[in-house]
C-alpha cells in the first residue's frame, strides 16, 4: 500500500464490495419485483460484465489503496458461472486478507465445496424467514426455506467455520418470524444478523413504517433469550452484536436507519457491468470498465479511484431525514450488490 487515502470525512478505504452478476433466481419484493423484472428481463448482456481478470486487476489496485476486505455479491452470485476461479484470484492478491460471498444460499449445496477449496473465507447467507408462506410472499419464488437450509448445511460441510445469516426485517410481513429465527439459530454457531429495511433503489415504495427499529428487534429476542452488548469486532462494524446470556452464541442487528453507521463508512462498491459508487444510496457511479478495456495503466486507475475516494462526501442513511429520497435517483440493489 501507498499511503492511507482518506475522503472527505477521514474515512479510509477499507472493503470492496463487487457485484458478479445482475441476476438472480429469486424476486424479492424488496430488491427485484418480479413484476417489474419478469423472466425475459434485460439484465446485463454477457459483454457487458466484467470479467474475471478485469475485476481482479481493479481488486489489486484497490488492494493498494488500503482495500484488505472483498465481498462478492450480486444479484445472485452463484449464477455468475465459474465464480470458483475467481475467489482463487482474489485471494491469491497481497493485502487481500478477508474474501466474503453474500447468496441466496440456493446454490450452495452445488457449490460451497469449490468455493472453500478455492481459497473462500466466509459466506453470509439471506434468509428473511423460516414460514413458508412469509418466504414464498418475500422471496417471489415458490421456494421452501428447507432449501435454504440445506444451502447453509453445504456451506458447513465444506468446511466454512464463519457462516452468517442476514435477514430483513420488514414490519407487518415477516417481523412475526424472528424470535423463531433466533431460537433456531442459537446454539448452531451461525450468526444471524436482522438488517432494518431499507429505501435502496426505486423499486420498493419504501415507507418508514415498515421499518422495525433495531432496538425494537432486540428486545423482542430478550424477551425470549436474554442478551448483552458485545463490543465491536472492528471500527465500522455494520452489525451491532448481542450475545445470548446463556452463551448459545449471538445476533447482530443492522440499524442503517435508526443508527446510521456512515461516520465509520469505508466501503467502495463495483457493479458487475464496472461502475464504481461509492454510497449504496448513490445515483451515478465512475466507469471504470472503459478505463480497464481502453488501456489505462494501472497507476492511471489507482489516481483516478484514489481521486474519487478523496473527494467523497457521502452520508445518506445520515442525511436521509432530511433528503426526498423518493424523487431521487438512486442505483438499484441487485445492481450495486448491497
Ligand atoms: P461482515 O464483513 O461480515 O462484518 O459483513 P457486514 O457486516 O458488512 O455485512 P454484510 O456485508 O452482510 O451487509 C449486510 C447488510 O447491511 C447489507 O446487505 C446491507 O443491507 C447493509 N449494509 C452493508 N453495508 C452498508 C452500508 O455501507 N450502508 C448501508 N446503508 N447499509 C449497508
Ligand atoms: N433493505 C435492507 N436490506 C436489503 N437487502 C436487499 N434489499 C434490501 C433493503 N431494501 C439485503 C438482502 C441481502 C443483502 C444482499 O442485501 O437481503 O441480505
Ligand atoms: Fe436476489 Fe438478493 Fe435481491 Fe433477493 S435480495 S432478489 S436474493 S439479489
Ligand atoms: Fe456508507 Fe452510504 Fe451506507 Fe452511509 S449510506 S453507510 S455512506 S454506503
Amino acid at each position: 500500500m501507498i499511503s492511507p487515502v482518506l475522503d472527505t470525512l477521514n474515512r479510509p478505504i477499507h472493503d470492496l464490495r463487487v457485484s458478479v452478476t445482475d441476476r438472480c433466481n429469486l424476486r424479492c419484493a424488496y430488491c427485484m419485483p418480479a413484476e417489474v423484472y419478469p423472466e425475459d428481463f434485460a439484465f446485463q448482456p454477457k459483454e457487458a460484465l466484467l470479467s474475471f481478470e478485469e475485476i481482479a486487476r481493479f481488486t489489486a489496485i484497490a488492494a493498494d489503496l488500503g482495500v484488505s476486505k472483498v465481498r462478492l455479491t450480486g444479484g445472485e452470485p452463484l449464477l455468475r458461472r465459474g465464480l470458483d476461479r475467481l475467489v482463487g484470484m482474489l485471494v491469491a492478491i497481497p493485502g487481500i486478507e478477508d474474501l466474503a460471498l453474500t447468496t441466496n444460499g440456493l446454490l450452495l449445496p452445488r457449490f460451497a465445496q469449490a468455493l472453500k477449496d478455492a481459497g473462500l473465507h466466509r459466506i453470509t447467507v439471506s434468509l428473511d424467514s423460516l414460514d413458508p408462506e412469509v418466504l414464498r410472499r418475500m422471496s417471489g419464488r415458490a421456494i421452501d426455506p428447507g432449501e435454504i437450509l440445506e444451502g447453509i448445511a453445504a456451506a458447513a460441510a465444506a468446511g466454512f467455520k464463519t457462516i452468517k445469516v442476514n435477514t430483513v426485517v420488514q414490519r407487518g410481513v415477516n417481523d412475526g418470524g424472528i424470535v423463531d429465527l433466533a431460537r433456531y439459530f442459537r446454539g448452531t454457531g451461525i450468526a444471524l444478523r436482522f438488517i432494518e429495511y431499507m429505501d435502496v433503489g426505486t423499486m420498493n415504495h419504501w415507507k418508514r413504517g415498515e421499518v422495525v427499529p433495531a432496538r425494537e428487534i432486540v428486545e423482542r429476542i430478550g424477551a425470549h433469550f436474554p442478551l448483552e452488548a458485545q463490543a465491536p469486532n472492528y471500527r465500522g462494524e455494520v452489525a451491532n452484536r448481542f450475545r445470548y446470556m446463556d452463551g448459545q452464541g449471538e445476533i447482530g442487528v443492522i440499524a442503517s436507519v435508526t443508527q446510521p453507521f456512515c461516520g465509520a463508512c469505508s466501503r467502495l462498491r463495483l457493479t458487475c457491468d464496472g461502475q464504481l459508487f461509492t454510497c449504496l444510496f448513490a445515483s451515478t457511479g465512475m466507469d471504470v470498465r472503459s478505463d480497464l478495456r481502453g488501456g489505462e495503466e494501472d497507476v492511471a486507475l489507482r489516481e483516478r479511484v484514489r481521486a474519487l475516494w478523496t473527494r467523497r462526501s457521502d452520508r445518506y442513511s445520515e442525511e436521509r431525514a432530511c433528503v426526498q429520497s423518493a424523487r431521487r435517483g438512486k442505483v438499484e440493489m441487485y445492481h450495486i450488490g448491497g
